[in-house]
């Protein structure tokens, strides 16, 4: 029978129970359902709304309920309409009325309010403890290739020289920024829901702030109908999930890249990639398609939780039973994919002398090269022409820059002296790109510094 069995003459039909019920994905809430409840009793009896006695047999009991859950004991009961339900309905079983009595003053529309806010607070700070993790170890790889010589692209082709850390740091300035994201998702849904009732509060002299003090949020909800149908917490944390796998996806759709044949930047680490059945040459990046096709599916869920909130009336409305799956997926998958990127990034070998030939053969120092005759007092416009022409002549010889003659140099503009090489060296063009943000050694250097910098604060 269920709790609410009171005004209906017939038990519910077996496919609405299992097609309302949502106790096999919010069963993992039952630590915050319990330690919600527990809270709310202790405040209950304060207040005196129900008897010391009672409420001692409610948080000895519970925390039992919680440990036999735990130990694998008490087994969640499939046809219980959710885990705020079976929890009451345990707890009733055991100590009888004490236990039909914690649910005075509440309604389950600010209970899973609640619920979810607890569980994605820990999630958020898990989250956050890992990104910071992900981002020491892209730190940690940029500072073994500070001096390695990569191309810097700008659509695919190859553009300006940069370094291997250079290039890993964007990443890990992204990561910065997904942190904060997190912190402040964190931040905003710290705040107690509990004590909004139904939707119009309750009549009962309760204590919010003691409840908000007992869990550990920061304030109380303004307003009892905002209070059970707000779910931007939920489409929050999705969307700074989604920012996250949108980052990890461009970094790998760059490892499958850099692993190709085409690139060979990057070799993974065997126990990081996978074999074919049939082509025994292959090794492939799966880990990084895999983040990069999980994205989707998290995209998928902020969306279906947008969609879901869109249309509904003040107040609660069992769509949002809906949200749980949603940003569940959502955080166990960038978790999953965090997990594993870490020993990827950690564990692969960068082939520095590839990265250096890609950036030898790419003209990737013309802007250098027009830069030298800006030095030597041509105006831009002239110099970028002139090195124009030069870059079409070397195509045409098969030449580089580098490698082209001195004469013709001057050939193209009396103003090239012996020392273009040295100015044009690849060498050169990193180092003396030494502007704040920029690729030459000090200055990532400093780019790292920050970035672990940052990562102590608040840990
Ligand atoms: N299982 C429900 C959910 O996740 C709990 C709230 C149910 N409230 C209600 N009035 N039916 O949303």
């Amino acid at each position: 029978m269920a709790l609410w069995a009171g005004r209906f003459t017939k038990e519910i039909d077996s496919r609405t129970n299992d097609f309302n019920s949502s106790i096999r994905f919010d069963a993992r809430m039952y630590k915050e359902d319990i330690t919600g409840s527990i809270a709310h009793a202790t405040m209950l009896a304060q207040q005196g709304i129900i008897g010391a006695d009672d409420v001692k047999q409610i948080v000895t009991e519970l925390p039992k309920i919680m440990q036999e859950i735990e130990d694998g004991t008490l087994p969640f009961d499939p046809n219980a309409e959710d885990i705020h339900m079976f929890v009451e309905a345990e707890l009733t079983k055991r100590i009888g009325d004490a236990g039909k009595r914690l649910h005075t003053a509440r309604s389950r529309n600010d209970q899973v309010a609640l619920d979810i806010r607890m569980y994605l607070k820990k999630e958020c700070a898990e989250i956050i403890g890992m990104l910071k993790e992900m981002t020491a170890v892209f730190c940690q790889q940029a500072q073994e290739h500070l001096e390695t010589v990569m191309p810097g692209y700008t659509h695919l082709q190859r553009a300006q020289p940069i370094t291997f850390a250079h290039h890993l740091m964007a990443y890990a300035n992204m990561f910065l920024r997904d942190i904060e994201r997190m912190e402040q998702a964190a931040v905003r849904m710290n705040v107690l829901p509990l004590g909004s009732g139904a939707l119009a509060g309750t009549t009962y002299p309760i204590d919010r702030t003691k409840v908000a003090d007992l869990l550990g949020f920061d304030s109380i909800t303004q307003n009892s109908l905002d209070g059970v149908s707000d779910r931007d917490f939920c489409i929050d944390v999705a969307a700074a999930v989604s920012t996250i796998m949108m980052h990890l996806s461009r970094f790998s759709e760059e490892v499958i890249l850099w692993c190709s044949w085409e690139f060979k930047f990057v070799e993974l680490d065997d126990a990081f990639a996978t074999g074919s059945s049939i082509m025994p040459q292959k090794k492939n990046p799966d880990i990084t398609e895999l983040v990069r096709g999980k994205t989707g599916r998290v995209y998928g869920d902020l969306m279906t939780l947008l969609t879901m909130m869109k249309g509904l009336p003040l107040a609660y409305n069992k769509d949002m039973q809906e949200d749980k799956e949603a940003v569940f997926d959502a955080v166990d998958t960038v978790k999953l994919c965090i997990k594993t990127v870490i020993p990827m990034v950690q564990t692969m070998r960068v082939i520095n002398e590839n990265m250096r030939a890609a950036a030898a053969k790419g003209f990737i120092n013309a802007t250098d090269c027009a830069d030298y005759l800006v030095k030597k007092g041509l105006p831009f416009r002239d110099a970028y022409k002139i090195t124009g022409t030069l870059v079409a002549y070397c195509i045409e010889c098969s030449l580089t820059l580098e490698t082209v003659p001195l004469e013709v140099y001057q050939q193209a503009c009396s103003s090239f002296e012996k020392d273009v090489y040295e100015a044009i060296s690849l060498e050169t063009c990193v180092k003396e790109r030494k502007v704040a943000g920029g690729p030459a050694p000090q200055a990532v250097q400093q780019q790292i510094d920050y970035v672990m910098q940052k990562l102590q604060e608040n840990t």
